[in-house]
């Protein structure tokens, strides 16, 4: 009904509205006064993430590109090695796990089936699961050692949206957690990075309150085939769910590729007016690759693509090769995700209302996948 939809036309609507809030509601209760995470509930001993010699993350969709993302983070802060897989794939080819591998599985409902098998094999296997979900008591977090709940609230569109966001807090607590009980030579980082989770929520609104441009653009581009997003480091990542949710709701041929692997190969693909988003890294933080990947954004606009830059504000070496520029707050580098993510989720949203869509129950398209 109309009122379940707090007064948006769809389910999807709502919950990007909601993401600041599902952002602060995950983070509650779990940085204390001093500004160091208290993960006590996670009742993992202090021993056994200190011993981890690997962590693998298993997961489906969406919840996958989470845990792309939390590999970035993870390996960065806490020098653990960590591999990310596709939870459907994960078993099937023998994975090398033990006692000192952490497992963290990512779910949105706590019940698709891909996740809970592969995380079954894992504890098989002798390792530790720790499940990051949104769905209170549902099977995934029952079955695993831990659980770390993330706040988003009941998620009812099948496109996830703010499910990711928290998702992606989630995996950044656990990787900053990491660090702080292994205590590694990024302390000071930590506890900056730890500050600006805290003020995120309030960024991630002042996204949303500039997205009317982005919806016209949607609109301008509803009779496209194809869409192209490219990003790097944690924006390919990004790049993937922004191709994701294209898919699942215009139904467009869609495709996400990091940013450098274009000369090999896809590059082939540019012609006249084929619509391109890029993801743009920080200028500040990681400036080689925001150059390198201005001069893609050159090099495809050469060749006739449409680009549509999504930059830092302040990043004025893009301008010149931005057909349409969206602008998002700056944030430390790894954070990103976190205010990148969400004008795709609108962009694909209007692109789906203006092809005439069911957005909140897109055709072939479960909620939660109960079979493997
Ligand atoms: C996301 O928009 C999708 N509908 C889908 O990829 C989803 O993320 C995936 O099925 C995993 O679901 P889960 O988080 O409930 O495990």
């Amino acid at each position: 009904s109309a009122a379940e939809k707090g007064g948006y036309d769809y389910f999807m609507l709502k919950e990007i509205a909601e993401q600041p809030k599902a952002v602060a509601d995950t983070l509650l209760g779990r940085i204390d006064a001093s500004g160091s995470l208290t993960l006590d509930e996670l009742r993992i001993p202090h021993g056994v993430l200190r011993e981890a010699q690997k962590v693998v993350i298993v997961a489906c969709g969406t919840a996958f590109h989470a845990g792309l993302i939390a590999k970035y983070a993870i390996e960065h802060w806490t020098r653990i090695p960590c591999e990310v897989e596709l939870a459907s794939e994960f078993r099937y080819r023998d994975p090398i796990l033990d006692q000192r591998t952490l497992v963290i599985a990512i779910s949105q409902s706590g019940e698709t089936m891909d996740t809970l098998m592969a995380l079954r094999h894992a504890r098989e296997q002798g390792a530790k699961v720790l499940a990051i979900c949104n769905t209170n008591g549902s099977t995934i977090p029952r079955e695993s050692d831990a659980v770390l709940y993330t706040h988003a609230g009941p998620e009812v569109a099948v496109a996830s949206t703010k499910a990711f966001l928290t998702q992606l807090v989630a995996c950044y607590l656990v990787a900053l957690y990491l660090g702080q009980v292994r205590g590694t030579k990024w302390g000071d980082e930590i506890r900056a990075v730890i500050r600006d989770l805290s003020q995120i929520a309030g960024e991630v609104d002042r996204v949303l309150e500039t997205m009317e441009p982005v919806r016209e653009l949607a609109r301008s581009l509803s009779r496209k085939n194809t869409v192209l997003f490219l990003g790097r480091h944690v924006g390919y990542p990004v790049a993937l769910e922004g191709a994701l949710k294209l898919k699942e709701l215009a139904y467009m041929h869609a495709e996400g590729f990091a940013a450098g692997e274009l000369k090999h190969g896809p590059i082939a693909l540019i012609e006249n007016d084929l619509p391109v988003v890029i993801v743009v890294p920080s200028p500040r933080s990681r400036s080689v690759l925001h150059d390198k990947i201005v001069s893609n954004i050159q090099e495809i606009r050469a060749r006739g693509a449409r680009t549509i830059v999504i930059a830092e504000e302040g990043d004025e070496a893009v301008e010149p090769y931005a057909d349409h520029l969206i602008r998002i707050p700056a944030t430390p580098a790894l954070l990103q995700p976190l205010v990148a993510t969400v004008p795709l989720q609108v962009f694909a949203c209007e692109l789906a209302t203006a092809r005439g869509n069911e957005v909140d129950q897109p055709r072939n398209l479960a909620k939660s996948v109960t079979v493997e």
